[in-house]
């Protein structure tokens, strides 16, 4: 089966009302490639506002969701209240989520399972640091993210993969093709092993980490890389140019 090609668009914690109107507009009056799966990642209080001026064939994603119903959970956001206000995927285990905010491989798979079994998209993020890559130990490192991911997932259809190493996000230094394909087969090669052949198959491995409109058509026509999580580039009007890599 033919993966379709996903562009996923993280705003991180950027963006005004002014800003983001400005963006939806672009978006709205842009030619989008029929073929690509596109979805923009405000910050959690714009969504109402995005989801209700976007044209409908690109959707609304949180950037991050708890995995517990509506209750005494202060400062959180649930997953039946993002599906109320229009989004329909979440970015979970953002290395800067991880990082900054000490999110473990375990409480990110156990948000994901929450997530998918409850109706919401899965942008699941994975990726190694500097120091990591420079002691050869990448792909150990994303699969010990994976394995912890497959511990607590047995649904594999709401999940799309964003390998971002860490290195390359948001400092201009994005991976060569190479690295970014033999990471991407990685992945690949690990779901085939640990999960299934269908889900190996099937499922998207996007690739983030200082995506621009320069460098997406070459990166794009790796055989595994599926698509992009877009970061600053997601805010300027090039983003287009990134959905539309692959035309
Ligand atoms: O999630 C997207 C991301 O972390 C990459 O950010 O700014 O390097 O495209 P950026």
């Amino acid at each position: 089966m033919a993966r379709k090609f996903f562009v996923g668009g993280n705003f991180k914690m950027n963006g005004t009302v002014a800003s983001i109107k400005e963006i939806v507009k672009n978006l709205n009056d842009a030619q989008l490639d029929p073929n690509a799966e596109v979805v923009i990642a405000p910050p959690a209080l714009y969504l109402p506002l995005v989801r209700e001026s976007l044209r409908k064939d690109v959707e609304v994603a949180a950037q991050n969701v708890y995995n517990k119903p509506n209750g005494a959970f202060t400062g959180e956001i649930s997953v039946s209240q993002l599906l109320d206000s229009g989004a329909t995927w979440t970015i979970l285990g953002h290395s800067e989520r991880r990082t900054i905010l000490g999110e473990t491989d375990e409480v990110v798979a156990a948000k994901t399972k929450f997530a998918t079994e409850n109706g919401l998209g899965v942008i699941w993020c994975c990726g190694e640091s500097l120091d990591e890559r420079e002691q050869g130990i990448t792909v150990d490192v994303v699969s010990k993210q994976l394995a912890a991911l497959k511990a607590q997932v047995s649904d594999w259809t709401r999940i799309v993969i964003a390998y971002e190493p860490i290195w390359a996000i948001g400092t201009g230094k994005v991976a060569t093709n190479q690295q970014a394909q033999e990471v991407h087969a990685a992945i690949r090669a690990w779901l085939r092993k640990e999960v299934s052949e269908t889900v190996a198959d099937e499922t998207r491995i996007l690739y983030g980490g200082s995506v621009n409109e320069k460098n997406c058509r070459d990166l794009a026509k790796e055989t595994d890389i599926d698509g992009f999580l877009v970061g600053g580039a997601s805010l300027k009007p090039a983003f287009v140019d990134i959905i539309n890599s692959t035309q």
